[in-house]
């Protein structure tokens, strides 16, 4: 009864290998270990030609039926390894489809373009048409015809880049009136926004700054127009409650000039520290196209009257945003930006 023992104890060897197996190739070595053609069982079994012939069918049958017990034992173990590893790789592949996502970051447009898109959008509403004129402009057009005489101020090297004796970067956007006017026919209702030059710059003034140009050209055209039509603009840009005023002042080119304020809209006119106590806050320049002007360009002041403005677009933007150096719109700083 060797042979019989040793088949048990062959039995009870495989049932402890494959409780601990981990592996779908450890348990294959373990197969070929015991069944395989040089295996351990296999083995045994060709050793049956040793026993008496009578006990050889008795031990035979239940050689076979441990071989099967072996068999299904490996199979079910292989199933098992199987769903384990699928499990664990299920596990490890998992998705949260609650967690949000990550939004890509977006861009916003420049306070600056905010601005001007919006002043522009105001008189665009009032029938203004948007022009624009080149930003390196000769001495005439930007002074000469706009009635600023060579010994004007406003014409020291100290404001202006000049690129030649004649040529410059322009320092205002009036000089577009000039070229409106010279190539048509009044009525002309026009805004000219761009950039322009003057050689200064702290806390409130920039190289580089826009203005936006107004000019309005027809027969009798009054101040008392400009004045409404500045009124609409400052309450659709600072609100409805906004006030404005008109100080004397003078323009080469505009006669009378005027400076206009609007109420401020920090303390809407109680006085403040940003309106310096006064209530006023300064927006832009305007006043009654100086004949002189209408002269340069062949217009007939005896014909025709007009009014022209003009604003600083970064002053505007300040005022509205609350902004108190000007040099943070020109720095690019993205944690500045991305405030608007
Ligand atoms: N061009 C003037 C400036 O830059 C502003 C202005 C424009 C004043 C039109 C009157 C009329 O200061």
């Amino acid at each position: 009864m060797e042979l019989e023992r040793e088949l048990e104890s062959l039995e009870g060897e495989i049932a402890d290998r494959l409780k601990s197996v981990s592996s779908l190739e450890e348990l294959d070595s373990i197969r070929v270990e015991y069944l395989g053609r040089k295996g351990k069982l296999t083995a045994l079994l060709r050793r049956m030609g040793q026993l008496p012939p009578e006990l050889r069918p008795v031990i035979g049958r239940k050689a076979n039926e441990l071989r099967q017990r072996l068999e299904s034992a490996i199979q079910e173990k292989a199933i098992a390894l199987k769903e384990e590893g699928k499990r664990k790789r299920l596990a490890a592949e998992t998705i949260d489809i609650t967690l949000p996502g990550r939004r890509p970051a977006l861009g916003v447009k420049h306070p600056i373009t905010q601005t001007l898109e919006r002043i522009k959008e105001i008189f665009v509403g009032m029938g203004f048409e948007v022009v624009e004129g080149p930003e390196i402009e000769t001495e005439y057009y930007n002074f000469e015809a706009l009635n600023t005489p060579w010994y004007h101020p406003a014409r020291d090297m100290q404001d202006t880049f000049y690129i030649t004796d004649s040529i410059l970067l322009r320092t205002q956007t009036s000089p577009v009136q000039i070229r409106v006017m010279e190539s048509r026919k009044p009525p002309i209702r026009i805004i000219a926004p761009g950039k322009v030059y003057r050689r200064d710059a702290d806390i409130s003034h920039s190289p580089m700054f826009h203005q936006v140009e107004g000019l309005l050209v027809d027969r009798h055209v009054t101040f008392a127009e400009l004045k409404g039509v500045l009124a609409a603009f400052a309450r659709q840009m600072f609100g409805p409650e906004t006030k404005v005023r008109f100080r004397p002042s003078f323009f080469p080119f505009t006669e009378p000039s005027a400076e206009v304020d609007i109420s401020c809209i920090i303390c809407g006119g109680k006085g403040c520290q940003t309106c310096g106590w006064t209530g006023w806050m300064e927006i832009l320049g305007a006043g009654s196209v100086d004949p002189e002007v209408f002269k340069a360009v062949g217009y007939d002041p005896e014909e025709v009257t007009g009014f022209a403005f003009g604003m600083g677009v970064e002053r505007i933007a300040m005022l509205k945003f609350g902004i108190n150096d000007i040099r943070l719109f020109f720095e690019n700083d993205i944690r500045f930006l991305s405030q608007f």
